[in-house]
């Protein structure tokens, strides 16, 4: 459905001590921005929170909580509107990468990257389609991954809990869309962040900063899709088309 673009002052980031929700925040800030933030470690967390306020935001709350709590969720959320009056934006930002080689070996390691990437999500993805659904109204944006679109031997668990979670966003984006809510997936390639840092640098790599101005265009061009930087299309539009008979034999 076809909005114009209003800047969203009443916000809340779950996942907000990621290194790009982080980047995203900043660029909201305004003296009208008021934050409701969410993230597992309370130190980090009240540091983002002063950034925030040093650089001028209205006001910032913080809660400090582990996400994969997901019986948690509804009361963390009701507060969260309740404490900023409504909600115009939602970003879902938390995740793990995991390790492949441990999630091979053990379902109890696939398990937690697909109850922090996934489950966790889609926990909070239900009620905020709910919340914004009654109001008509919102924007409800998911970090998810170019690892998403197709499984490789090197990730295909964090692959396979990002892919599902495009789906799930898939079917909530045909649900919602037409009472006015934008349900926007975000598809980043490599970011440097804590998440990679023990993955060598190369000029695929964007800067968390780079990935927030995509995902801020990605909102005010109200996209259902995005992938950032964007050159990611391109590849995975690549990756996508190889025939499964020659992909599999590939050490991606
Ligand atoms: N970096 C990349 O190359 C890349 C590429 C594509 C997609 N992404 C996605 O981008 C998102 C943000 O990641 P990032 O790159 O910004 O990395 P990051 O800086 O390492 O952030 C990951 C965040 O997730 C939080 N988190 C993990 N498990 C949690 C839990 N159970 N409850 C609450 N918070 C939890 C971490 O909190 P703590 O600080 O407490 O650990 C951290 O703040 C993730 O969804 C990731 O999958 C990243």
């Amino acid at each position: 459905m076809y909005k114009p673009y209003r800047q969203p002052t009443r916000i809340v980031v779950l996942g907000a001590t990621s290194s790009i929700a982080m980047a995203f925040s900043r660029l909201l800030i305004s003296p009208e921005a008021h934050f409701f933030l969410i993230a597992r470690n309370p130190i980090k967390l009240d540091s983002v929170a002063r950034d925030l306020l040093t650089r001028g935001a209205a006001s910032v709350v913080v809660e400090a909580t582990d996400l994969d709590d997901t019986a948690a969720h509804p009361a963390l959320l009701e507060s969260a509107a309740d404490s900023l009056g409504q909600i115009d934006l939602a970003l879902i930002a938390h995740g793990v990468l995991g390790d492949q080689t441990e999630a091979q070996a053990s379902y109890a390691a696939t398990e937690e990257i697909l109850a922090t990437n996934l489950l966790s999500p889609i926990s909070l993805i239900t009620w905020l389609a709910n919340y914004f659904e009654a109001r008509k109204d919102g924007t409800l944006a998911v970090i998810s991954s170019v690892a998403g679109d197709r499984g490789r031997k090197s990730n295909y668990v964090y692959g396979a809990s990002k892919g599902a979670l495009n789906i799930f966003l898939d079917g909530v984006r045909n649900r919602i869309d037409r009472a006015g809510v934008q349900v926007l997936t975000i598809r980043p390639g490599f970011v440097a962040t804590p998440m990679t840092a023990h993955i060598p640098q190369g000029p695929l790599f964007a800067t968390p900063q780079k990935v927030a101005q995509g995902i801020l265009k990605a909102i005010q061009n109200r996209k259902d899709i995005t992938y950032v930087p964007g050159f990611w299309a391109l590849i995975m539009a690549v990756i996508r088309n190889i025939p499964e008979g020659i992909f599999k034999n590939l050490d991606l």
